[in-house]
């Protein structure tokens, strides 16, 4: 087969890649390990930045988030047992939408499969050849046979754990990284959220999050130890714990129920650089990594297609490479800016193992100063709805 835009990695980025540039008549095909259950059945990330809207909007995809998500106005932020509201449209003039992960990628491959888009699922041993030549290919294997795909771009979207980051030789890459000592435990349950925006919480027994995906699903987490295991962890456990770290008229409203999943997350930051090697082009969290405090993982994978899609779509219309010699460093500049808030968002919220009552302090007089400072507001204010393209 010969396509030129072979895209690797059927989650969000992939599929927006493909849908973007199908929509501007650029031949893709993408290649998925999993099986497309798998990956609808991955819970993931929840808010989506305007920008990320408007691009799915672009992509044609726009119909049911605009119907079925809830735009949020503002978040609250609580320490002490004391909760204020950051308004982001007043301080922004912009809004986040509630619309989850799984629904995009379920829009996604609907959109895909009324083009007739090229998605070949369960695509084992992908393996990239001659990135760096003017005619690059990669070959798969698919029920025991082993095809190959000719192509003039690659796109890695191949997530963390993909093959595209580890193509690039480790003498011309960069990694920078940091674990946190800690993890998310996360619940969906089928109860009505506990209030109409999210509640993030600052307490000395650990951070907690109210979030939600509609109104009748909510989505809370706690942070955890790491090797804590979910088996650990009762529904019964995980009511109180998250009871006891939420504002006390929060905690007393709260409609608990069983849990439909419940998984831990660990907690990272890492940046891959360049994004580009040759003909390879990096994309989302096969670049970089966010701790999920601030909700910016999707929404980053999102501006990378942004800038990807828009340097391809110029380059095939005969407008020039510049938008494909520049995409590295132009993606790059926006990842580390979201990779610094989400740093200073978890930093803020989470109880670091040696931080000591002082520490412990700090972070609540930040948070006080959060609540006076309508600079300090709009600080986190633009950067949660997201940093402009
Ligand atoms: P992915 O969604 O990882 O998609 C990559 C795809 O490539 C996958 O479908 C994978 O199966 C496929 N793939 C991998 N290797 C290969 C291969 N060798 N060959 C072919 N295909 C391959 N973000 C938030 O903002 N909020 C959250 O609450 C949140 N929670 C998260 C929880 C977890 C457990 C994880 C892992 C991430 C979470 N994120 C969250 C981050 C967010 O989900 C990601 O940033 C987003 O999924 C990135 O999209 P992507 O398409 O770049 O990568
Ligand atoms: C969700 C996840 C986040 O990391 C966040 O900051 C807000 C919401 C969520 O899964 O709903």
């Amino acid at each position: 087969m010969r396509v030129q835009v072979c895209i690797i990695g059927g989650g969000p980025s992939g599929l927006l890649l493909s849908q973007l540039l199908h929509l501007q008549g650029i031949d893709t095909v993408v290649l998925e390990r999993r099986s497309r259950d798998y990956v609808l059945g991955r819970i993931r990330a929840g808010v989506l930045e305007s920008g990320m809207c408007d691009l799915l909007r672009r992509a044609g995809v726009g119909e049911r988030l605009d119907a079925e998500g809830f735009v949020h106005n503002g978040t609250r932020i609580s320490a002490r047992g004391h909760d204020f509201r950051i308004d982001f449209k007043k301080l922004t003039d912009r809004t986040v939408t509630v619309y989850g992960q799984t629904e995009v990628t379920q829009d996604l491959y609907a959109a895909r499969d009324a083009m007739d888009g090229k998605i070949i699922e369960e695509a084992e041993g992908v393996t990239i050849h001659e990135p760096t030549s003017d005619a690059p290919w990669v070959t798969y294997t698919k029920d025991g046979t082993e095809h190959r795909i000719d192509c003039d771009w690659i796109a890695g979207c191949d997530g963390f754990h993909g093959v595209s980051r580890q193509t690039i030789p480790q003498e011309r890459r960069q990694e920078f990284e940091k674990v946190y000592p800690f993890g998310w435990l996360g619940i969906l349950s089928r109860t009505p959220p506990v209030d109409h925006e999210l509640i993030y919480s600052n307490h000395p027994r650990g951070f907690a999050l109210c979030s939600m995906r509609n109104a009748n699903l909510s989505r809370y987490y706690v942070q955890a130890p790491v090797d804590d295991k979910v088996e650990a962890w009762s529904d019964d456990r995980f009511w109180d714990e998250l009871k006891r770290r939420i504002p006390e008229e929060a905690a007393d409203k709260l409609i608990t129920g069983p849990s439909i999943e419940k998984s831990i997350a660990p907690l990272r930051s890492f940046i891959a650089e360049p994004m580009r090697w040759g003909r390879l082009f990096l994309v989302g969290d096969a670049a970089h990594i966010v701790p999920p405090t601030g909700a910016k993982g999707l929404n980053l994978a999102a501006s990378d297609v942004h800038y990807l899609s828009r340097a391809l779509i110029a380059l095939y219309a005969g407008d020039g490479d510049e938008g494909v010699e520049t995409y590295s460093t132009q993606a790059l500049a926006r990842v580390w800016k979201a990779s610094r808030f989400s740093w200073w968002m978890t930093s803020t919220l989470h109880s670091f193992p040696d931080q000591g009552d002082f520490g412990q302090r700090m972070q609540e007089a930040e948070i006080a100063y959060l609540e006076q400072s309508p600079a300090a507001q709009t600080a986190l204010a633009e950067n949660y709805v997201g940093l402009p393209y």
